[in-house]
């Protein structure tokens, strides 16, 4: 084990799942579940302000779970609206500066509305970059970069042989933050359900089997003292690490 340790990530992306077993397991309707996971994303992002933790991303809902039945989308949407309407104002107070990524051209107009606001009226915040992932897939991402790549070397603005990895960096949602250090995943999955495939290329996965509404502080403690005992060697030998070569 290296000497030395990763310490606080600066970016933490979770996805948030299992709300629907935490609910069917008691007996209730799905709804509870996403309350209650709504409940845990609320002391979760208070947590990550206070352990300054500078990003935190969230998946809310991703470009797949429109094939959920209509009724839970739409119990999702009114959670989400409601939820904007009430949080804002105090996620603005605590400095959290809120951004969406995602597509956000398939939802409500007054959901749009309020995701705007909630932008503009944090955009000025510095402390918790609080990011949240909305009609959001990995590979919606990677292809929406090319395409605008593509639309520079059409209008004769860039070179196909200028596009490098940094460049297309800049291009993909989140560029002007670094890549996430730790994911966490809820819910006993293990696998990315097309979340940050770009991003996560090098982050330190995490997989607990407890349900998003369960998820606490100590659970979030649990998370970093694991990201805190890895060795992130990007590549490079672990003596390099430890020596500072390299
Ligand atoms: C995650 O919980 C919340 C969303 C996807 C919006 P799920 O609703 O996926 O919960 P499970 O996986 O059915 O338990
Ligand atoms: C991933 O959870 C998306 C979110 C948490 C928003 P899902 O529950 O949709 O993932 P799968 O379908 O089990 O892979
Ligand atoms: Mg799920």
């Amino acid at each position: 084990m290296s000497s030395i340790k990763s310490a606080i990530p600066r970016h933490i992306a979770i996805i948030m799942d299992g709300n629907g077993r935490w609910a069917r397991q008691r007996g209730r309707p799905r709804a509870s579940g996403h309350q209650a996971g709504f409940r845990t994303t609320r002391d979760i992002v208070e947590a990550c302000g206070r352990q300054q933790i500078e990003a935190l991303t969230l998946f809310a809902f991703s470009s797949e779970n429109w094939k959920r039945p209509q009724q839970e989308v739409g119990l999702l949407m009114d959670l989400f609206l409601r939820a904007l309407k009430s949080e804002v104002s105090k996620l603005c107070e605590n400095n959290v500066k809120i951004r969406f990524i995602g597509e956000r051209g398939a939802f409500q107009p007054k959901l749009q509305l309020e995701m705007d606001n909630a932008e503009t009226l944090t955009r000025d915040n510095d402390g918790l970059m609080l990011a949240i992932a909305v009609n959001y897939g990995g590979r919606w991402d990677i292809v929406n970069a090319a395409r605008q790549l593509a639309f520079q070397v059409r209008d004769g603005e860039l070179q196909p042989e200028d596009i490098d990895i940094d460049t297309f960096s800049r291009h993909v949602s989140l560029s002007e933050i670094s890549e996430p250090d730790l994911f966490i995943r809820t819910g006993g999955e293990k696998r990315i359900s097309n979340y940050l495939l770009w991003h996560l290329a090098y982050t330190e996965l995490y997989f607990t089997d407890v349900l998003w509404p369960d998820f606490s502080e100590v659970e979030l403690a649990n998370a970093l003292d694991f990201y805190a005992g890895r060795q992130r060697r990007f590549g490079r030998t672990g003596e390099q690490v430890i020596g500072g070569t390299g």
